[in-house]
């Protein structure tokens, strides 16, 4: 099994280094000794970038795709409304060489496409990253025809009050989210925090659409390429955060999936170490050498049992901040069927569970930051423990 291909697929130098490292030893030092949020975000470091992020920061995961569909500007801009410290972002190329915000190259789940009958040849069945995909995928579409899709809700089944929104936005390009950045920050007074992440790098950049060199190009152009930059570039392919890391230099995340499985691009060059490896403090050393922050999945933060209640947490915050990473897992949601099982209220699959109890577990762990689909009560449970 590879990384990076989520269960919804299947139907449809740094940041101020030395912030980081002040950001992740006291990550790992402030919870330990009780420490504020506000004190340890004080103590990471002074006159690099993330000296105005909080500890434990909120990453609001594909915008605030737990209202709004996710990757359009009504869902970020939902995000920056409410207060979310970083808005990530996930690209990936269209057939002319323009960046877009998709989760996934097929865009069958999340737009409109099915219903355009001008594009209905385009349906076809490929294997991305080794698995056996059908429907329409942004390689086959140039920017101007993308455009006349339209955005929709990926989950209805679980998020049916978003459905209301589908429709009324369009895939956006990554140089109009930077656009929209630029115009927030300047209304705003202060920077917006961006949280990048490049899919599925190795199967675009054999089909000549590599993701890094048009990002970078537009991270130049707007600014985001420098040590103080405020965008965090994430992977979960460690050859693109290598590549990225050197032509920029902002912060980097290398992202990870469950224990027993392997970034593509370690399938592609036959290197047979898996995530568990990369977790290993030998794996965290390895990644601490090019990047600043690991993003893992949370249950490598804290197991679940065989009845999905959350268990001990792992030793994986204490490694990686030895290794002065960061901790950025994904994702929170608040439904009862993304929670652990301990948390899950009443019967309804959908309804919210005991967020703010799961929350807690996961933020005492002393992990600095966490990917949410909610990021209002992401928010609020990162101010109940100390964040700012
Ligand atoms: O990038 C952090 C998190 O978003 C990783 O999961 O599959 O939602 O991109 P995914
Ligand atoms: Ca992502």
């Amino acid at each position: 099994m590879t990384q990076g291909t989520t269960k919804e697929q299947q139907p449809g130098t740094g940041p101020g280094r030395r912030a980081l490292l002040g950001a992740a030893v006291l990550g790992a030092g402030g919870a330990a000794l009780g420490l504020p949020g506000t004190a340890r975000a004080a103590e990471r470091g002074r006159g690099h970038s993330h000296d105005d992020l909080p500890v434990p920061l909120v990453v609001a995961h594909r915008g605030t795709s737990g209202y709004r569909p996710e990757h359009t500007l009504g869902s970020y801009q939902l995000a920056l409304d409410m207060g979310a410290h970083v808005i990530e972002q996930d690209l990936v190329p269209t057939k002319d060489g323009h960046l877009v915000c998709r989760h996934e190259n097929d865009i069958t789940g999340t737009t409109d496409v099915a219903d355009h009958p001008e594009f209905a040849g385009r349906k076809t069945t490929k294997s991305v990253d080794g698995v056996s995909l059908t429907g329409w995928f942004t390689e086959d579409f140039t920017l101007a025809e993308l455009q006349t899709l339209r955005a929709k809700e990926r989950i209805p089944e679980n998020r049916q009050r978003n459905t209301i929104f589908d429709g009324r936005w369009s895939v956006p390009t990554f140089e109009e989210v930077l656009q929209w950045a630029e115009k927030e920050g300047r209304k705003r007074g202060r920077r917006i925090w961006l949280h990048v992440e490049t899919k599925h790098p190795t199967y675009f950049r054999k089909l000549g659409l590599g993701l890094e060199e048009p990002l970078v190009k537009l991270l130049r152009k707007y600014g985001r390429h420098k040590k103080n930059s405020p965008t965090f570039l994430q992977s979960f392919e460690p050859s693109s955060i290598e590549r990225l890391g050197k032509l920029v230099d902002g912060p980097l995340v290398v992202l990870l999936g469950d224990a027993d499985t392997q970034p593509w691009d370690f399938v592609e060059a036959g290197d047979p170490r898996t995530v568990a490896d990369l977790i290993t403090p030998e794996g965290l050393e390895w990644i601490a050498s090019f990047a600043q922050g690991i993003g893992p999945t949370l249950d490598l933060i804290i197991p679940k049992d065989e009845d999905g209640k959350l268990l001990e947490p792992t030793t994986l915050v204490r490694d990686a901040h030895a290794q002065k990473l960061v901790l950025h897992p994904y994702t929170f949601r608040n439904e009862n069927t993304f929670l652990p099982a301990d948390y899950r209220r009443g019967t309804d699959p959908n309804a919210y569970g005991d967020v703010f109890g799961a929350l807690k577990a996961y933020l005492d762990t002393g992990i600095d930051g966490i990917f949410s689909d909610n990021p209002d009560t992401a928010l609020l449970a990162a101010a109940e423990i100390g964040g700012r």
